[in-house]
């Protein structure tokens, strides 16, 4: 087993990583105060993970909350349900909720546990790739509205982390890929050696290498809590893990929450950051393909949906989190590795972007 430590002073927590570790209730009950715990989860993963963890909480009184599935619930009406469940089950300011799931419910439960009774305690038992990657790390929580993808929600630290990477196991090679362009994310922004690594263990990843796996994870928690730990509330440093997803949230709105994967969204829209970054001169040609190429590899979509024009992406990109005094900023390269956060770029190259021939790009790199 693995323990990284994201830095926050009193709010500081740990993350655990390893093969088997729901087996292990001693990382968790050590997190957890109170006598009651309030379990949210879906319909697909209870039938996998919940009776085992129902199993090392057998001396707490615990309330098990099973939303429905999918990104197109991660709004109002199912935070309500996770809120009906602790009042029904009289759940004081002791409680804690444990996230046991994805991104979905990572992102959902931490934003109830943020909101009941003005807070309560949490903790994230990620079962995806993208969610031990990513989102279980870092404190952001929330829900999204018809507008605008996470618009709704609280910065709201876990107490802890808990990563079994055996979970991976029954994960549809579909999350998997979109797991991976998290995972990318980190080399492309700012580890240029992780970048290589994944070059040479992308098929192994793909084959659930838990070693492997176990590894790709532990350097990708890492890289999130180092900076998180600098740049908690994103004034600055923290926006560079956005690569593509200004894009990418355009796409996920757009299409209908769900239909394209979050990953696969985000992975869409680092082409298209890779392909500005190159437009700006600040990738060579070879450095956008690339990233394109491991991006292939990794089994994601590399081509934004061809229903949606440049004004498509313009109206969503317009109601981005990172839009200051009404001007758009984005996540860009100056290098491969080296990642900045810029509203420096005329907008004929982000229209020039937004109109760029993705497919003739790909099918030339698929060609070679
Ligand atoms: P998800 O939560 O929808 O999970 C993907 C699918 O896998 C779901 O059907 C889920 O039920 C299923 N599943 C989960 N674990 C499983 C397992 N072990 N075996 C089989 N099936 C399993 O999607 P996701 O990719 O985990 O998360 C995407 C969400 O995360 C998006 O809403 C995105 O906005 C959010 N996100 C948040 C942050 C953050 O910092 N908070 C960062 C990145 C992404
Ligand atoms: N996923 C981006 C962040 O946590 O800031």
């Amino acid at each position: 087993m693995q323990t990284l430590q994201v830095e926050l002073a009193e709010r500081s927590y740990p993350i655990y990583i390893g093969d088997g570790l729901l087996a292990r209730p001693d990382l968790l009950l050590s997190h957890i105060a109170g006598r009651q715990v309030a379990v949210v989860t879906n319909e697909t993963v209870a039938p996998l993970y919940l009776e085992r963890l129902l199993s090392i909480l057998a001396d707490f009184s615990v309330t098990p909350i099973i939303l429905p599935d999918g990104e197109a619930f991660k709004h109002w009406a199912t935070l309500q349900l996770i809120f009906d469940g602790l009042l029904a089950a009289r759940h004081d300011r002791g409680t804690t909720v444990i996230a046991l799931g994805g991104g979905v419910i990572g992102d959902m439960a931490g934003f109830a546990a943020a909101c009941y009774q003005r807070g309560v305690e949490f903790i994230q038992i990620p079962t995806t790739l993208l969610s031990q990657v990513d989102s279980s790390v870092g404190g952001k929580t929330g829900i999204n509205h018809p507008l605008g993808k996470n618009m709704i929600g609280a910065f709201y630290q876990p107490k802890a982390v808990l990563i079994d990477t055996s979970t991976l196991v029954t994960l549809p090679a579909r999350e998997l890929s979109a797991g991976l362009a998290e995972v990318i994310k980190y080399g492309l922004i700012c580890d240029m050696p992780f970048l290589a690594w994944l070059e040479l263990h992308i098929d192994a990843l793909l084959g659930l290498d838990q070693v492997l796996l176990g590894e790709a994870i532990a350097r990708s928690c890492a890289a999130k809590a180092a900076v998180v730990g600098i740049d908690e509330r994103e004034s600055g440093l923290r926006a560079t893990l956005n690569l593509g997803h200004t894009f990418g949230h355009a796409i996920e709105t757009h299409m209908g929450y769900g239909v394209w994967l979050h990953g696969e969204a985000v992975a869409a829209g680092t082409v298209m950051a890779l392909e500005m970054s190159q437009r700006l001169g600040w990738l060579t040609p070879d450095e956008r393909d690339r990233g394109i190429r491991l991006l292939l590899r990794a089994g994601l979509p590399v081509v934004p949906p061809t229903e949606m024009t440049p004004d498509n992406f313009l109206e969503h990109m317009a109601v981005d989190k990172k839009v200051l005094d009404g001007r758009l900023r984005l996540v860009l390269l100056k290098g491969l590795g080296a990642a900045v956060v810029t509203s420096d770029f005329a907008h004929e190259i982000l229209d020039a972007t937004l109109r760029a021939d993705y497919r003739a790009m790909v099918d030339k790199l698929r060609d070679e």
